[in-house]
């Protein structure tokens, strides 16, 4: 794995450009797999995990034109695929390939899907509801063995845990489905309305996103088009806690503040000045020290999980104390024992992480454990004084776009080396 030098302290400012959400692109290009029209996606995030899904859609034999934007075509698909096994484990998301492969299909036998170590990330609720829809569907030897007659047939789904990844396998599976699907308890984030966008202007007929209800009936055809995917909401949260943590300013471009209500309220309350346009959101510390923010994340409109490692980092270096609640998922502190390393005065017990801000973090040599955690350690590698070695950083390119370019444009001193 490749590590980061970087040296600090330094003040983070300028302006950056916010790309292409990757928990958006993911689902709209496995959801591309239910049409057999040519699509052009546009604002696609250049990142690993977007580079395994165009390599599983190599291997289905799906044709893409990888240029400024992705052109695809599904119509003619090899019936005798065989995904390579790391391919499926390297990214939770390749849970979304069972829909749309059982749609084409009817029967699948693929591996089990990977993803960070922050949890137990089960998958039962994507296999519940599947089944609900008329899927005989069930896992053996580490692999999802399924099959459907001729098509799903649409149902009631009350969903027991506001899932994102569940609530998206159940939307990809109803598209075609016989009847009407309702989903009660549908998770709400801004990727999944955007989703329902990319499959409405396909011809989808859905209701209800970016609410609690989501209705679709089935249809007999999507038709090509051309999208372009949302801006990457948790980038742009990461970018005004870069400019929070070293009193700095920072502008985000092209991205929708209105997604980020929450993290922008939590921002304002340690002190930040922020603004806001349609498309831009701005942090100005005038020079201060955060204050220490509480937060508990939960499901869209809460607070996101992805954004509390770099809260906790702010939380480190703020003024007073503070406790995080992570509600999401129960592994997702293993960063924590690296801040430590930097001097952090933090402590875990269950589901909280209790801190008292310090006046500043000591470089240290530390390694990453998962992609937000990883974007957390460098940002803290940033504001430390002395040189900090952050190791295992590829996690970072799985979500971050050109992120050692970004940070360097904002003042960041940040080495690559490569191991090759
Ligand atoms: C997605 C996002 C991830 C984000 C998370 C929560 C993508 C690619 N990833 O992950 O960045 O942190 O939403 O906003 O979009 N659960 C079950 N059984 C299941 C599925 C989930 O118990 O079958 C639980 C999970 O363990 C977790 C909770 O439900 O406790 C929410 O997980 P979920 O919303 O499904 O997260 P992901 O879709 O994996």
């Amino acid at each position: 794995m490749d590590k980061f030098i970087i040296k600090g302290p330094v003040k983070l400012k300028g302006e950056v450009n916010i790309s292409g959400s990757k928990n958006a692109a993911l689902p709209i290009l496995f959801s591309s797999l239910l049409i057999k029209e040519i699509i052009e996606i546009k604002n696609i995030p250049r990142l690993k995990d977007i580079d395994v899904v165009i390599k599983l859609f190599l291997n289905l034999g799906v044709k893409i034109k990888n240029g400024k934007s992705l052109i695809i075509n599904t119509r003619n698909l090899y019936t005798n695929f065989n995904f390579p096994e790391n391919l499926i484990k390297s990214i939770r998301a390749s849970i979304w390939l069972i829909s749309p492969l059982l749609v084409r299909f009817k029967k699948i036998n693929i591996s089990l899907p990977g993803g960070c170590s922050i949890g137990m990330r089960p998958i039962d609720l994507h296999i519940k509801y599947l089944k609900k829809l008329g899927a005989n569907i069930y896992i053996k030897n580490n692999r999802i063995i399924a099959s459907i007659n001729k098509n799903f047939i649409g149902s009631h789904i009350i969903m027991k845990k506001n899932s994102v990844g569940a609530t998206i396998s159940i939307i990809l599976a109803a598209i075609y489905a016989q009847n009407i699907t309702i989903i009660d308890n549908a998770a709400k984030e801004p990727e999944i309305k955007d989703l329902i966008h990319f499959l409405k202007t396909m011809g989808a007929n859905i209701k209800g996103e970016g609410t609690n209800q989501i209705i679709i009936k089935g249809v007999l055809k999507l038709k090509g088009g051309v999208y372009t995917i949302m801006d990457d909401r948790i980038e742009t949260g990461t970018f005004l806690i870069a400019a929070a943590i070293s009193k700095g300013y920072i502008i985000c471009k092209n991205t929708n503040p209105q997604n980020l209500k929450i993290v922008l309220k939590k921002l304002k309350y340690t002190g930040a000045d922020i603004k806001t346009g349609k498309n831009w959101c701005s942090i100005n510390m005038n020079n201060k020290k955060p204050k220490a923010v509480n937060i508990i994340t939960g499901p869209y409109p809460s607070f996101p999980t992805d954004m509390q490692p770099q809260f906790t980092l702010l939380n480190c270096i703020a003024l007073g104390k503070s406790i995080i609640q992570e509600t999401i998922f129960e592994n997702r502190f293993l960063y924590i024992h690296e801040l430590i390393k930097m001097g952090a005065k933090i402590f875990i017990k269950n589901n909280k992480v209790f801190c008292r801000g310090i006046k500043s973090l000591y470089s240290a040599k530390i390694k990453a454990t998962d992609l937000r955690a990883s974007i957390s350690l460098v940002l803290a590698g940033c504001i430390a004084k002395g040189k900090t070695i952050v190791n295992n950083v590829n996690y970072i390119d799985r979500g971050y776009e050109n992120i050692e370019n970004k940070l360097i444009s904002l003042g960041a001193k940040i080495k690559r080396l490569e191991n090759k």
